[in-house]
């Protein structure tokens, strides 16, 4: 294909009437913001997620204070593995963790059935009111971890640099590695399905860890279950599929699944783009450091990454990974302007 149609849901951001690049962030919501700290005051990161109010309030904060283009849902990547009993904390500082990784195979047969109803129906009660609030205004983007990912946080038992544990489970016992990204994919599955009948429009996967593996150990311990997952997706919702340091992946990523291919900014998108085929979307591609400088840096980064796009449907402006909580919130809020304002034509 030499140029596709973007997807529906990248006209149904087309809020003004001139076309124009859509526009929303990694972790949109987030201690950058004064009204998401206020609200963090009162309750536990995990406490928050947990309260569809609070929560669809959150989702909502970014559209009303920046005016991206989409309300991403206010939740998290782990919150599909508390429910499997291993232990699910958030530290002040220290981020997530696990109390009781799984080490052996005894311990992926022992992860117990669950029902991702009654487990998360919490964060379907946000998608539903979060939805009930943002009206047509803009569409709601719901998310969930990726297996590798999330294999990950469950293998290493808290964030990572080098994933050691995880590649030698992954090459030493492989049965057990097939049955838990067995689980997972049917999880994530069973969990963005029920994101999206509660009334998510498009959903995001993300596989943010994955850039840590070759090309050939993706394809022969990843990329089946992630394609699983993406397989049983509610057809017709957009998916978009991103993982951070991924430039050598990104054929196999696109080969996986997903309308939109995240992009990180170690890759050029003009480039890659061409690489990939201009028959699926991307998104991307700034560094979210460049938010920490002044707006008229801020404007220049964001020209490149428009003028590497060149004006093609199907482009996606958004960061190459989640937004520092040291980013002063006018920064991001003049980017969406300049992106706005650019590719305005
Ligand atoms: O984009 C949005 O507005 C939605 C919110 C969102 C959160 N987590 C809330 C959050 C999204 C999309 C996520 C996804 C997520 N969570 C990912 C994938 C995206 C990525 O960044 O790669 C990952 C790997 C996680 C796991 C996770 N959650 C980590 C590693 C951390 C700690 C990192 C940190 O910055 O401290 C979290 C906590 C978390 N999730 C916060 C938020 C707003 C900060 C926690 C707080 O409020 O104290």
């Amino acid at each position: 294909m030499a140029s596709a149609a973007p997807p529906a849901f990248l006209q149904a951001c087309l809020r003004r009437p001139a076309p124009f690049t859509p526009i929303w962030l990694m972790r949109q919501a987030g201690r950058y913001m004064p009204e998401y700290r206020a609200v963090r005051a009162r309750l536990g990161f995990l406490e928050l997620c947990k309260n569809p109010e609070a929560a669809a309030d959150v989702t909502l904060q970014p559209v009303e204070r920046l005016g991206v283009d989409a309300a991403i849902l206010f939740a998290d990547i782990l919150l599909v593995l508390e429910p499997l009993g291993i232990g699910l904390t958030f530290t002040r500082g220290d981020g997530p963790r696990i109390d009781r990784p799984i080490r052996d195979p005894r311990a992926v047969r022992a992860l117990p059935e669950i029902d991702v109803e009654d487990a998360l129906g919490f964060v379907f009660e946000t998608v539903r009111r979060a939805r009930k609030a943002l009206g047509d205004r803009v569409p709601l983007i719901g998310f969930a971890g990726a297996p590798f990912t999330l294999a990950s946080y469950l293998i290493e038992g808290g964030p990572s640099r080098e994933f050691l544990v995880t590649k030698a489970f992954m090459r030493e016992e492989p049965a057990a590695w097939v049955a838990l990204m067995t689980r997972l994919a049917e999880i994530t599955g069973e969990y963005l399905n029920g994101q999206i009948a509660a009334g998510a429009q498009a959903v995001q996967l993300f596989d943010s860890w994955v850039g840590t593996l070759s090309p050939a150990d993706y394809r022969d311990y990843v990329q089946p279950h992630t394609s699983r997952a993406i397989r049983a997706l509610q057809p017709g919702v957009p998916v978009i599929h991103f993982g951070v340091g991924t430039g050598g992946l990104l054929p196999l990523m696109k080969a996986a699944g997903g309308d939109v291919i995240g992009l990180d900014w170690r890759v050029e998108l003009g480039p890659t783009w061409q690489r990939l085929g201009h028959d699926v979307a991307v998104q991307g591609n700034l560094d979210p450091a460049a938010l920490l400088s002044g707006t008229e840096a801020i404007r220049r980064a964001a020209r490149e990454i428009l003028d590497g796009a060149a004006g093609r449907p199907g482009h996606v402006f958004n960061l190459g990974h989640g937004i520092h909580k040291e980013t002063p919130v006018e920064h991001v809020k003049a980017l969406v302007d300049i992106v706005h304002e650019l590719s305005a034509r």
